[in-house]
């Protein structure tokens, strides 16, 4: 018996199976819009038990690189409806994963007047691309004031009830990979020196007071987060205290009673291992679901799933390749392989082009 294949509870949803698209960035919303092309790209895969979208921006300020999308502006909302009425007419659930970018971020990127924001004066080592004049340096981004702090929270906060009016089942909170919400939780991109730096109880007191705001604005059983413990992504480097700190995050998670966890493993795309003992914390601290992601095939999937590792496997580039990949999974049919050239430019080559086995 496949426990992939079978439905899955999430809170008050029911799942069609245990298989989660990854959150990915491609790139496709050109004026920071969703529309009718990616509506077609999410409805190729809604196979999926859940669908949690590319990194989305709750703010003008959050949107670092070029083309991705925003559910700030009315025209925006309208954009999402497109896409989740597609994906539910064909079964899956969707989520919207909130991603304010933070440092990881240039100004060729942002629209005018919107700034690049973070805990600390510090800018990112690393580059990012910006379509007027390539790779850029990462910009020194402004560290953010208290007045900065709390209306980055309303805008967390406003960015979930306009996820709900525009059809989402729920919120990830894109708390991993190096972006805002991380750049706060650890030390070498929070050197503040009040009440949101310091020990990991104020370092994580930002990523909580959003947690509660989103949570108070549409209900726990419809929001998750994506935290990558051990993630060195986007100059993030590893550090003696890390496992404690996010053992912390788990038990204040766990009593906040969000949805989901959803841990970042990119020891498959050549990032250092992420120890299975940090795994195991998050799986015995928090009665929500757990959601395992990275190098997933259908074999391990199972595995992990039977032995209780985890509640829902995510994919990602498999997803990117292979519409179908649920049909194929089930079939054990062959696999297109994703052309990473074509991953973050714009239009529908790379994108909806890929084949089905039809
Ligand atoms: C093209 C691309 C874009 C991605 N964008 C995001 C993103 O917006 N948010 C996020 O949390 N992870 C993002 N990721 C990471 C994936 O969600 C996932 O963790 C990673 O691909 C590893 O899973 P896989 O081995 O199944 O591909 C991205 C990955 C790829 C390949």
């Amino acid at each position: 018996m496949s426990q992939l294949f079978s439905t899955a509870r999430l809170g008050a949803l029911t799942l069609q199976n245990h298989l989660v698209m990854s959150p990915m960035t491609r790139n496709r919303a050109t004026g920071n819009v969703p529309n009718p092309l990616m509506a077609e790209y999410y409805a190729q895969r809604a196979t999926a038990g859940l669908i949690i979208t590319e990194g989305t921006s709750p703010s003008a300020n959050g949107l670092g690189y070029p083309r991705i999308p925003g559910i700030y502006s009315p025209a925006q909302v309208d954009g999402w409806k497109l896409i989740t009425g597609a994906v539910h007419a064909v079964g899956a659930k969707i989520f919207v994963q909130l991603m304010h970018c933070g440092r990881i971020a240039h100004p060729l990127n942002l629209p005018a007047g919107a700034r690049v924001l973070a805990p600390s004066a510090i800018a990112a080592a690393g580059e990012m691309y910006t379509d007027a004049e390539g790779m850029k340096p990462n910009a020194m981004p402004q560290a953010m004031t208290e007045a900065d702090i709390n209306k980055s929270i309303e805008e967390y906060a406003q960015a979930a009830k306009n996820a709900v009016i525009a059809g989402f089942d729920g919120v990830e909170l894109h708390s991993a990979n190096g972006y805002l919400l991380e750049q706060f939780l650890r030390p070498n991109s929070n050197q503040r020196i009040n009440g949101y730096g310091g020990a990991i109880e104020k370092r994580a007191r930002f990523v909580l007071e959003v947690v509660d705001a989103v949570i108070k604005a549409i209900g726990k059983d419809k929001v998750g987060i994506r935290l990558s413990p051990f993630g060195v992504f986007n100059d993030m480097p590893l550090y003696d205290k890390m496992e404690a700190d996010y053992t912390y995050i788990a038990h204040q998670l766990n009593t906040r009673g969000l949805v989901y966890i959803h841990l970042v493993d990119h020891s498959h795309m050549g990032a250092p291992k992420v120890p299975d003992s940090i795994k195991e914390m998050f799986r015995s601290v928090f009665k929500g679901k757990l959601i395992l992601s990275g190098g997933y095939d259908a074999a391990r999937a199972e595995r992990d799933l039977a032995a209780g590792k985890c509640d829902l496997v995510a994919v990602g580039r498999p997803f990117i390749a292979n519409p179908d990949l649920v049909a194929r999974w089930k079939t054990g049919a062959a696999e297109n392989v994703p052309d990473m050239n074509t991953f973050y430019t714009p239009g529908a080559k790379g994108y909806t082009d890929y084949t089905t086995l039809g």
